[in-house]
């Protein structure tokens, strides 16, 4: 059954309200349950797990420098929905740990870690379980960090890819005092836009496969698979929507939520994007841009322009494909705005060219360089397992910065695909991009550059959290670990690949 486009209106996320506030410190409760929620006009009500019972979550929207407490809690029903694997990380004590676990994390923040959403720090409903890293109940975010939009999702122990594919995720945005002079569209005219893909079954339920299409017989039931590619593309909850807007300029803050699939957004008529920001925070300079290359995770804060087009429509298009071609039945369509509403007041907004001040990260002394690699090795029944420095998740730590010192990470990919590395606690700067010959390295693992060092392009010239490794490639990144001590990891956000193994965990140690 094909569904019709553009047939929804774009829902406006709603934003969470605090339960209590005073001087300067928020405290907001959160549940996660089961909800039923209609992706679309000609759709039956769709099971879904949403925070509040929402999907999107509520959007979380505080100011820099808030104190802001959240009791995430867990009312979700004792099974899970979604299949399974229980042949990935058995709990070390031998004994099965729950199937419904959940933990959150705040993706972007520069948390304490005891409220970061370590992957075995997880809770059952009411807490009644939780994991060995399990510490308190109530996170607390600081938010002593750049303006930025982040999201907080489900990172818990090896199921992280079926319970955010479920629902469990949402906005979280740092509003910074100093930007309300660099005049940017405020208000409704500021639309947080979460991009996601999910395959739904006619009767409008949400499809995870529970196993390759063709398993052999060897094969565990449910098995995970490598990668999840849905066809249907839904923005803010809704398939295919569209959004009413005036002939003004719009700022929209986009983020990919998919558990594995890269965008390239474009607009139908061929008009530009004006890019301002990235993960991070605004950019240094704004950057005109007809496309947007968008991996799970990532951040593109963007300005539309729609003044020179009343009347008329235009499509966000994507342009790349998910294992094949894009299909302009499906995925190659993202949503429609159409320049239909009246101008309600002049548009006093501005597009400024210079945006914020961007320190140089390797200014300053580097304590550390290290080389990583991006792997795969084999399990027991035969399937691809991912890793990262060819190290599991449970082995020993071996990423310890020392807490306040600066790092260059050089990671290489030899692999066939590009991964999202994503680092918690820090944003970084990518220094480069260089390409080598992977034939050789697979072969002879030695580094055989085929070409110069690439610095990035102005897109990414900004603080990131997530960034594309590509195939063939060493990408270097910058970063100073802190403000915190502590436990955290690091791992490739396609969530089929955190899952099953592309996650190691980062200890941030105290400087003797
Ligand atoms: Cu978006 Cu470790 O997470
Ligand atoms: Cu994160
Ligand atoms: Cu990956």
């Amino acid at each position: 059954m094909a569904l019709e486009k553009f047939a929804d209106e774009l829902p406006i996320i709603e934003t969470l309200k605090p339960q209590k506030q005073s001087n300067g410190s928020t405290y907001y409760e959160v549940t996660m349950k089961e909800c039923y929620h209609k992706l679309h006009r000609d759709l039956p009500p769709t099971r879904l797990w949403g925070y509040n019972g929402l999907f999107p979550g509520p959007t979380i929207d505080v100011q820099q420098n808030e104190s802001v407490y959240v009791k995430w809690m867990n009312n979700l029903p004792p099974r899970h929905f979604l299949p399974i694997d229980h042949t990935i990380h058995h709990s070390e004590s031998g004994h099965s740990e729950p199937d419904v676990k959940t933990v959150v994390h705040l993706h972007g923040g520069a948390t304490p870690p005891d409220s970061d959403g370590y992957p075995e720090a997880w809770f059952t409903r009411n807490f009644e379980e939780t994991g060995p890293y399990f510490e308190k109940e109530i996170y607390h975010y600081p938010n002593k960090q750049r303006g930025a939009l982040l999201w907080y999702h489900d990172h818990a122990m090896a199921i992280t890819r079926l319970n955010v594919y479920a629902g469990l995720a949402g906005m979280y945005i740092i509003r910074e005092k100093k930007e309300k002079r660099l005049k940017l569209p405020e208000g409704e005219y500021d639309v947080p836009l979460m991009i996601l893909d999910r395959t739904l079954n006619d009767d409008g339920s949400l499809f995870y496969p529970s196993g390759p299409d063709h398993p052999s017989e060897t094969l565990p039931k449910p098995s995970i698979v490598p990668f999840l590619c849905g066809e249907t593309i839904l923005v803010n909850g809704k398939a295919w929507p569209y959004m009413e807007v005036e002939p003004r300029t719009y700022r929209f803050r986009i983020l990919n939520a998919s558990n594995t699939r890269t965008f390239t957004l474009g607009l139908s008529n061929g008009s530009h994007f004006i890019q301002i920001g990235s993960d991070g925070g605004l950019l240094p300079r704004s950057v005109k841009t007809q496309s947007i290359s968008l991996a799970p995770a990532e951040r593109y804060d963007v300005l539309i322009d729609f003044s020179a087009f009343n009347g008329e429509n235009m499509i966000l298009t994507n342009g790349t494909g998910c294992g094949g071609a894009v299909n302009p039945d499906t995925d190659a369509n993202v949503m429609q705005f159409r320049v239909t509403k009246p101008l309600k007041g002049k548009d006093t907004s501005r597009k400024p060219k210079y945006l914020a001040a961007m320190p140089d990260v390797t200014a300053q002394r580097i304590q550390r360089i290290r080389t990583l690699k991006l792997t795969n090795t084999q399990d027991k029944y035969g399937r691809p397992v991912l890793t990262l420095n060819n190290k599991r998740w449970h082995d020993p730590v071996t990423e310890a910065p020392k807490l306040g010192t600066t790092e260059i990470w050089s990671i290489i990919n030899p692999t066939r695909g590009t991964h999202p590395i994503h680092l918690h606690l820090v944003s970084f700067q990518v220094l480069d991009r260089r390409p080598f010959d992977m034939d050789r390295y697979n072969e002879f693992g030695d580094i055989v550059y085929t070409g110069p060092a690439i610095p990035p392009p102005p897109s990414e010239k900004g603080w990131k959290d997530t960034v594309q490794a590509h195939a063939g490639e060493v990408i270097r990144i910058a970063a100073v670990f802190g403000p915190y001590s502590g436990r955290y990891v690091w791992h490739c956000h396609i969530l089929e690949h955190e899952d099953y193994d592309m996650m190691r965990p980062m200890e941030i140690t105290d400087l003797p």
